[in-house]
């Protein structure tokens, strides 16, 4: 396995996902991670990430025992400036962030660069090169008379100055993978055929002939990780989903076909529409409305723990990015979401979290090997408090209808302009707004449906999506047609930030 320490570049999540899909395990711990820790993991290499501009980790930070450590390690960008400090060498520090292709002139024979001849364009910035060259260290490639790489070949030690990891380099790539190949000889072990295979073991023995509890929420993760529990222990799962009654059109049926008919699991389903809805009858406030539909579907979840028996596991769909949130130092780097299938804290169970250290395309393709289909596999991200957060104001089971109908004409146009798979997340919202419009030459005073698409890579910034607008023209008149009390929609062109992706 490859271990990144993480100096809070925002490439290191996108370095994670590369080297996986080049089949090596890789794991991306703070910085911080201690040297016990590391040893621990047995790495075949380490690569020691680039930092954040403007939030420069101090060198004394860094537990220089790493390079006591017998692996090859490859130090990109400020952690190549942290590196040659420790072997006694210096660096010129740029004055500004601004980085571009160029072209680099590989000026001697190395396996970092193997297979990619003399001159390789890559990502960096026109200012940053090795000063002082520390000794044991020799040069291997320069941007015009600048050093920008160099390498100590009997201790495996690399640094370099571009960025191989950005998403676009190709010979970055190629960098990365002589350094995984030709240089920490590592094995194409990690396919998600085998993870399936080792987990199904690991669960077995975790759980022998106990009990596990799953809360499934009909989303990607909790889908997988239900499925893939399944297939360990069989029967001896049981899954709850709680209908809200905040669902989107269709959303409970579907779950129950895929998980109690197709894959015959133990499925319990809670209808409790009415409970919720009482609760949160004459509720305007968004942030009590999400206190109210987390707190009850807590409330529903542990009536029907109570009713089983002998249950020792919980499963729980938790993700690599969820463990890798908790950011440098322990600090949480993303805002939490209430989320309702957040559980009670104080649930006696052990957790089985299948799936921690996978990331969400891996998630996907084991859900895919698992015999899950497409619409589960690749769906969108869906709020815990459901359409409770796009009804604004108070919420009715008129206006949950009139938005479950506009949010399935919206998906269904999408999905016929062939744009499912380009768009990162699109629905229909309902302000609590009314306006005066006109119907076979008679006035109507009516609701306002607000579409919003964006795209985005983990949420925490989003574009509107720039939907064609002919597709936009049919789902406006297909939404004005056939949704009744709605005679106006508009779509929403703004950005996150400032705006967030959904309304409340
Ligand atoms: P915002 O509206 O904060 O949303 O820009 C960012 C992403 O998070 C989803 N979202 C939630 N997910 N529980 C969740 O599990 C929640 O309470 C929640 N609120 C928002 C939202 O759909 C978007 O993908």
């Amino acid at each position: 396995m490859i271990l990144i320490l993480d100096l809070g570049s925002k490439c290191s999540r996108f370095l994670g996902r590369s080297i996986r899909k080049s089949k090596v395990y890789c794991e991306i711990v703070p910085y911080s991670y201690s040297i016990e820790k590391i040893k621990g993991k047995n790495p075949e290499g380490i690569i020691i990430s680039g930092g954040k501009p403007n939030e420069m980790i101090s060198i004394e930070k860094f537990d220089k025992q790493i390079f006591d450590l017998g692996v090859p390690i490859l130090a990109i960008g400020y952690g190549a400036d942290i590196m040659v400090e420790i072997y006694g060498g210096s660096s010129v520090k740029p004055k500004e962030f601004s980085y571009n292709f160029e072209n680099v002139d590989v000026v001697t024979e190395s396996l970092l660069f193997d297979g990619l001849g003399e001159n390789v364009s890559l990502w960096l910035n026109k200012q940053y090169a090795f000063k002082t060259i520390p000794n044991g260290f020799n040069p291997i490639a320069k941007y015009e008379d600048k050093v920008i790489a160099i390498e100590n070949k009997e201790n495996k030690r690399y640094g370099v100055m571009f960025h191989p990891e950005i998403k676009n380099s190709i010979e970055g790539k190629n960098i990365i993978d002589n350094f995984l190949f030709k240089i920490c000889n590592c094995d194409k072990k990690w396919t998600m055929e085998q993870f399936i295979e080792y987990s199904i073991e690991e669960i077995r023995m975790q759980v022998g002939d106990k009990k596990a509890l799953c809360a499934l929420s009909g989303g990607v993760d909790s889908s997988v990780a239900a499925v893939l529990v399944h297939k360990a222990i069989g029967d001896n799962l049981v899954c709850v989903f709680v209908d809200h009654g905040l669902l989107r059109k269709n959303e409970r049926e579907q779950v129950e076909k895929v998980f109690k008919d197709h894959f015959k699991m133990n499925l319990i389903v809670v209808d409790a529409k009415e409970r919720f809805l009482n609760k949160l009858k004459g509720v305007t406030d968004p942030e009590q409305k999400r206190k109210i539909i987390g707190e009850e579907f807590i409330r529903v979840f542990e009536e029907e723990q109570k009713k089983l028996t002998n249950i020792h596991f919980l499963v729980q769909g938790t993700i690599y990015p969820d463990v890798i949130e908790s950011g440098i130092d322990g600090k949480v780097a993303v805002k939490s979401h209430h989320n309702v299938g957040g559980l009670p804290e104080d649930i006696d169970f052990e957790l089985i979290e299948p799936l921690r250290q996978l990331f969400k395309d891996e998630v996907r393709e084991v859900g895919r090997l698992l015999g899950i289909s497409e619409d589960i596999v690749n769906r969108q991200p869906f709020p815990g408090p459901g359409l409770g957060v796009r009804v604004l104001g108070e919420i009715t089971e008129e206006k949950l209808e009139i938005v479950r109908e506009a949010d399935y004409i919206f998906r269904d146009e999408i999905k016929k302009a062939g744009l499912q798979d380009k768009i990162w997340q699109y629905f229909a919202a309902l302000p609590d707004v009314k306006s005066v419009g006109v119907t076979d030459g008679k006035r109507t005073y009516n609701y306002t449906i607000a579409l919003r698409a964006v795209n985005s890579i983990d949420g925490m910034t989003a574009e509107w999506a720039k939907i064609p607008l002919e597709v936009l023209e049919k789902i406006s008149n297909r939404i004005v047609n056939e949704v009744e009390h709605v005679n106006r929609v508009v779509y929403d062109i703004t950005n996150k930030p400032p705006a967030t992706i959904e309304w409340e």
